[in-house]
């Protein structure tokens, strides 16, 4: 029997990598390179998963597709119950689609991955595989009672694995857990789900703590065309180009580093976490400026509930069923709209405006909405206006329901 299995090369890839193996299943290993800052080398990976016992180890290359889907959630502003960029669920729709079509290729069948019976990520492979690829199988050691019986934590593992000589990073008090992409990092689980420590308990990855970085503040500009981020500074960039850059300037200012949310994961149970996305947080910001210029007090409604709807598709793993498609072909007529440049100023954290410019599809007219006496809109045409919203405003006063008392 062979298996496909999503590895990290972490603790729990090397004790089910080794577990299986002792029982005679033959593991195929996969990884993706999703850009992630804290970058083990592919190359290290790859050994371990060997020395585990894999019988194969294929690197997946997802760059650009995790920049893709980046820009599509920056596109849709598709925060997750506050400021999460959902950065985690995303990688698992760009690895779980990678890797179950190089599973086609070679014949393999059996899915299998590392996450819990606690939480998104379960889900996420589930679903993604099931509607990607429903002739597969889904099998997750975590869900396995054999396996619970032998290893029901992380320190039985890294026994077992110290007992097989496998070369593994973790510690017995390795803090809490991290999952890194090119969007960001999120941190959960040990001494995270107290709520007791603070989010500042985290050593930062991608950057520093706003209290930590520059005196000196730091002006950027971010030119997007038809919703993609195109040029930096002045300079052109590729999109996973937009991402390393201003996951550096960000970083370096503390943007978008230590967000601490207790979420509701799907599965039902509230989690705490702590993430970092400093270029998501940058450009995310930029295009919700950009936003504000072009969207009317409709079109505004209307995004803002498919902003909504995005974020939980991509948190629950639904990012390829019917309702994301729909939403993301409403939101690509926004994007479409959305070209202009802006310029901010970062510093310790804070993300300022200073300017919107060359903005073609621009609403704001600095005429209307002038206090002085130009452009097209008169003081005294409200008027007849005000004199009819005050019609049912005065049938209210007689109706009996409207009360000071609550
Ligand atoms: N709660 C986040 C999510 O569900 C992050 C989960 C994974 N984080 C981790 N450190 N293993 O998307
Ligand atoms: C896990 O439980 O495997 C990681 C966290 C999550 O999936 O929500």
């Amino acid at each position: 029997k062979t298996i496909a299995f999503a590895g990290s090369g972490g603790l729990d890839s090397c004790t089910i990598t080794r577990w299986l193996t002792d029982q005679g299943v033959k593991v195929v290993c996969f990884t993706a390179d999703l850009g992630q800052p804290d970058e083990d080398d592919i190359e290290a990976i790859r050994s371990r998963m060997l020395a585990a016992g894999a019988v194969d180890f294929v690197m997946l290359p997802c760059r650009d597709a995790i920049a893709a889907i980046g820009v599509d959630v920056i596109q849709a502003q598709a925060c997750y119950e506050g400021r999460y960029w959902n950065t985690t669920g995303i990688a698992r729709c760009v690895l779980a689609k990678a890797m179950i079509e190089e599973m086609k290729q070679r014949g393999l069948t059996v899915f299998s991955h590392g996450a819990t019976g606690r939480g998104n990520d379960q889900v996420r492979f589930q679903l993604i595989t099931n509607m990607l690829a429903p002739e597969f199988d889904v099998y997750a050691p975590w869900r396995d009672e054999s396996f619970l019986a032998q290893f029901p934590g992380r320190s039985e593992m890294i026994d077992f694995c110290q007992a097989k000589g496998l070369a593994i990073t973790a510690s017995k008090d390795k803090p809490y857990s991290t999952d890194a992409n090119l969007l960001g990092l999120t941190h959960e689980s040990g001494l995270l789900e107290d709520l007791k420590t603070p989010a500042q308990f985290v050593k930062p990855i991608m950057g520093c703590y706003p209290q930590d970085a520059p005196d000196q503040a730091e002006e950027l500009s971010i030119r997007f065309e038809q919703g993609r981020p195109v040029a930096i500074n002045g300079q052109t960039v590729s999109l996973v180009e937009a991402f390393l850059q201003t996951n550096a300037i960000g970083g370096k200012h503390g943007i978008g580093i230590g967000t601490h949310l207790v979420e509701n994961r799907f599965v039902g149970i509230k989690s705490r976490g702590v993430y970092e996305s400093p270029g998501v947080e940058i450009l995310g910001t930029c295009y919700a400026y950009l936003l504000q210029l072009i969207l009317d007090r409709r079109a505004r409604e209307f995004y803002d509930q498919l902003s909504l709807l995005i974020a939980k598709q991509i948190y629950q793993g639904y990012w390829y069923d019917l309702a994301t498609q729909m939403a993301l072909r409403a939101i690509a007529r926004t994007a479409e709209l959305a070209t202009g440049t802006i310029t901010i100023l970062v510093y310790k954290g804070t993300i300022s405006f200073l300017s919107a410019v060359d903005v073609p599809h621009i609403l704001y007219s600095e005429e209307n909405a002038s206090m002085e006496g130009v452009g097209e809109y008169n003081h005294s045409d409200s008027e007849g206006l005000l004199r009819v919203f005050g019609v049912s405003a005065r049938v209210l006063a007689t109706s009996g329901q409207v009360t000071l008392e609550r």
